[in-house]
């Protein structure tokens, strides 16, 4: 497994263990948090699951986009076999091992809440909605690691114009699917399930904010978040939610499954800053996978120039 090697981040990064000491964890159930151990997720059993069809697929039409960087992408490898995806298991190699259990056919998003214009989309019709653009970001998850990666997919604003959110509409929730079957790791009480996540209105309605559907020019595969995910690359990487089945116009701060779980070390907002380190460990400097040296994080991971004004008079050491 690839983990950072310094004994700080080691003990920092997101690891089972940590479920131990949250509060809230234990409120679940003091015997559920003690199955989260690392032996008893390998105890689950993980034999099953049938081959997505569709991985490898190739998706046409794809236009280039000027949001695009220039850096050196990560390779399909990297992307592909390092992941966090915990309805997969905990560990960065156990989505990819995993994925033949997250089948996506059929698959539905149901845009709902807030809006004139509630529906359930199927897939195949919401991957048609609006022409794909590939979009090479740079993305940091909150471990202080990084890649670039060229997803495919459509802005957040095309399906949240098409809904026609109401004046109550002050944010959106996203939600992934609860199902046990197609997700193992949901078996586990290592979080509240289902996956949640939010954004601002204007952070949701950002040209930036995309649903991915695919990667390398193909669908997306399972354990990156098949078949719809969230990327919002100014972020930490938790905020772009995997496999997503609801997209939910509401009046309030919904619940985030990290800062539900952990609200002193995960926020809301989440934008990426190097002057706000982790309670555990620092943000200011990272590891780009595939790369020896540590380089220094940048302020909304570099997209400051788009994104900052949307924070503008925030105290963003109080809003992390
Ligand atoms: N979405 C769901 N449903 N479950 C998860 O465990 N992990 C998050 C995010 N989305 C996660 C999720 C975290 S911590 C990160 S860093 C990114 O997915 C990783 O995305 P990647 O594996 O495609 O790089």
């Amino acid at each position: 497994m690839l983990i950072q090697k310094s004994n700080d981040i080691k003990s920092a990064v997101i690891t089972p263990k940590e479920f131990y000491l949250n509060r809230r964890q234990f409120m679940l159930s003091a015997s559920a948090a003690a199955l989260a151990t690392g032996a008893a997720l390998s105890g689950l059993d993980w034999t099953g699951g049938t081959p997505e069809v569709l991985a490898g697929e190739k998706l046409g039409n794809v236009k280039k986009s000027s949001f695009s960087t220039a850096e050196k992408q990560n390779s399909f490898k990297d992307i592909t076999s390092y992941n966090n995806f915990y309805e997969l298991g905990t560990d960065k190699e156990d989505p990819a091992t995993n994925a033949r259990y997250l089948t996506t056919r059929p698959w539905t998003v149901s845009v709902e809440g807030e809006v004139r214009k509630p529906k359930t989309y199927d897939i195949d019709a919401l991957v048609k909605l609006s022409p794909l653009e590939e979009r090479v970001y740079r993305m940091r998850c909150v471990e202080a690691w990084s890649m670039v990666i060229p997803w495919l997919g459509f802005p957040l604003s095309s399906l949240i114009k098409l809904a026609e959110p109401t004046g109550n509409a002050k944010f959106i929730q996203f939600v992934t699917l609860l199902d046990p079957k197609r997700m193992p790791g949901q078996k586990l009480p290592i979080m509240e399930w289902p996956y949640v996540e939010g954004l601002r209105m204007d952070e949701a309605m950002h040209p930036l904010t995309i649903l991915s559907v695919g990667l390398y020019g193909e669908i997306l595969p399972a354990q990156n978040g098949a078949p719809i995910r969230l990327v919002v690359p100014w972020k930490y990487g938790f905020k772009s939610i995997k496999s997503i089945v609801k997209i939910r116009f509401v009046e309030k701060q919904p619940p985030a499954s990290w800062n539900r779980m952990q609200p002193q070390e995960y926020g809301f907002y989440s934008n990426v800053n190097p002057e706000v380190d982790h309670p555990r460990w620092t943000q200011a400097t990272e590891r780009r996978i595939g790369e020896f040296l540590r380089r220094k994080t940048l302020k909304f991971n570099g997209y400051g120039d788009q994104v900052a004004q949307l924070y503008s008079g925030m105290d963003l050491k109080k809003f992390y």
